[in-house]
């Protein structure tokens, strides 16, 4: 099956188990917003929690915050989030479909990318073990002339950026040649800038109301806070300041599902660190976060560092972290130096002191700022995409499981009666209440045992247990394992332990 078909199917699929629905459906959707059902709920809560605990509870300087989506409007003025937020964007004039140029760029170097790989694989075979990747790339002409190409038009692109020169970023997609992947035609207009921030209206008109944003980003919440939890929290640097929440963007190319939305959810963390020691924290998170993506456990071949071609207005240093969705590899999380922008810039706009009194050096500062900054939206898609597979079973019958992590898990066990009679519903509920008070924990009499099966496979659940008229006489159950789905005795006073050891955060929070 080809990924595209492969994401159709996984789309159909979180809808179908109630774990993502469109919003507003019966009025036929809001376009790029979600939400989250039944069972998805459950994933995204776990995945969550997962990144809050490694993130604040095992790291000693580190705290969380909750701060309002509603902030003051000079807060995006100080951000530079009212004058740089911007997308740029062109329209195709055959079509009438709206592109961002940025994108038709990048996935034109994509392309570039992809022929680039393909010679490597080509060659890999050819020359077998005694092959240097490397050597191949820095030397072979065809995938050096390539390699240059890639360098001209993202330093032209750049440039234009930079310069604000937006008629040489429309030219530079005439001169490659890119056309409209729904037309064929490269009738463009004129490339413009659009601000991304949602906008609405606080108090009433009598009282004057005035405008304020939807945030676009947690971050600021977390900078205007940053002396107030200093302070209160007697935090020494270096240390950092957590949230997880809501941020709302304008998108205008939304697509690819939940990969880009108009609202999502983000969990970012701004570690606060003496000038000039930037350059190691930023070396420093850009691997831990690297570890607890590796820590879900999928292929390490499915994360890669990007490096940014053109930093964001506050940044000195950027990096990705992408990863293969069925799309390819696209962001799943980023770390930024920021800079002293930011605190710099609030008490500049605010004319209040963001300042540090560094005891060791007896004197004052603005704080430096390393950002690891993760959509919770797009691990859901990942973790999802990951682990969703369409198996042929041995007797030819074919099911689709979710490998899901166990930790992560909606439901991590669900609990049968063989049959609806004979006292096995209730020693099977007597399980389900015991165990329902650790765990997420479905409870299912209707259908044959196989479709039982079948049915917590597709959402992911690690554990089936199935209570037959033995269990009766001798407390023993059937314990049913998802990935092998491998099954064992196991007597009923074990069940609680073989659940924990197997869904326990303990092996992967370290
Ligand atoms: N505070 C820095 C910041 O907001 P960003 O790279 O714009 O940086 C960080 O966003 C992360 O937020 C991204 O890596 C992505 O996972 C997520 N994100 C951004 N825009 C999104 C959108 N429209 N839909 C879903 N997730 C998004």
């Amino acid at each position: 099956m080809n990924r595209e078909d492969l994401f159709k199917n996984i789309i159909g699929h979180a809808k179908e188990y109630g774990f993502i629905f469109q919003s507003s459906e019966i009025y036929d959707g809001l376009s790029a917003v979600y939400d989250y059902g039944q069972t998805g709920v459950e994933l995204k809560r776990n995945i969550r929690e997962y990144w809050w605990k490694s993130m604040v509870q095992m790291n000693e300087n580190i705290v969380g915050i909750d701060a309002a989506i509603f902030m003051h409007p000079t807060t995006w003025k100080a951000s530079g989030h009212v004058d740089a937020f911007n997308d740029p964007l062109i329209d195709n004039k055959d079509s009438k479909k709206r592109y961002r140029a940025d994108v038709l760029i990048e996935d034109f170097v994509a392309k570039i990318e992809d022929k680039i790989n393909k010679e490597v694989e080509k060659a890999a075979k050819r020359f077998g073990e005694t092959f240097n990747a490397e050597m191949f790339v820095s030397t072979n002409p065809r995938v050096v002339e390539y390699k240059t190409k890639i360098d001209t038009i993202k330093k032209r692109f750049v440039t234009a950026l930079e310069t604000d020169n937006l008629a040489d970023v429309k030219q530079l997609i005439i001169d490659l040649e890119i056309a409209c992947p729904i037309s064929g035609t490269r009738n463009w207009t004129d490339v413009r800038q659009f601000n991304l921030m949602f906008s609405t209206e606080m108090g009433s008109t009598a009282e004057g109301a005035s405008t304020i944003y939807l945030r676009p980003e947690t971050a600021q919440g977390i900078f205007v806070n940053f002396l107030n939890v200093q302070k209160t929290g007697r935090m020494k640097i270096p240390f950092g300041i957590a949230q997880a929440g809501k941020a709302f963007r304008n998108e205008i190319v939304a697509r690819q599902f939940i990969f880009r939305m108009r609202e999502f959810e983000q969990m970012e963390m701004q570690f606060f660190v003496r000038p000039g020691t930037q350059k190691e924290w930023f070396a420093h998170w850009k691997e831990r976060r690297m570890k607890w993506h590796n820590s879900l456990g999928f292929p390490d071949t499915m994360y890669r560092f990007h490096e940014h071609a053109k930093l964001a207005h506050y940044a000195d240093a950027a990096f990705d972290i992408e990863f293969d969705f069925p799309f390819g590899f696209k962001e799943l999380e980023g770390i930024h130096s920021r800079t002293d922008f930011d605190l710099k810039s609030h008490e500049k706009f605010s004319g209040k002191k963001l300042q540090y009194f560094d005891p060791e050096l007896n004197e004052n500062y603005v704080p430096y700022v390393v950002e690891t900054s993760i959509g919770l939206d797009r691990t859901f898609l990942a973790v999802l995409s990951a682990s969703y597979k369409e198996e042929k079973l041995e007797d030819g019958s074919e099911r689709v499981v979710l490998n899901i992590p166990d930790f992560l898990a909606p439901v991590k066990v669900a609990v049968f009666p063989l049959l609806n009679k004979d006292g096995l519903p209730e020693k099977a509920r007597e399980i389900f209440d015991k165990l329902k008070i650790d765990h997420v924990v479905r409870y299912e009499e209707k259908d044959t045992i196989g479709k039982r099966y079948r049915r917590q496979d597709a959402i992911g659940t690690p554990f089936c247990i199935t209570v037959d008229h033995d269990t009766l006489n001798d407390n023993q159950v059937t314990l049913r394992y998802r990935d092998t789905m491998k099954q064992e005795r196991v007597s009923i006073d074990n069940l609680a332990k073989i659940v924990e050891d197997k869904v326990s955060l303990r092996k992967v929070l370290v």
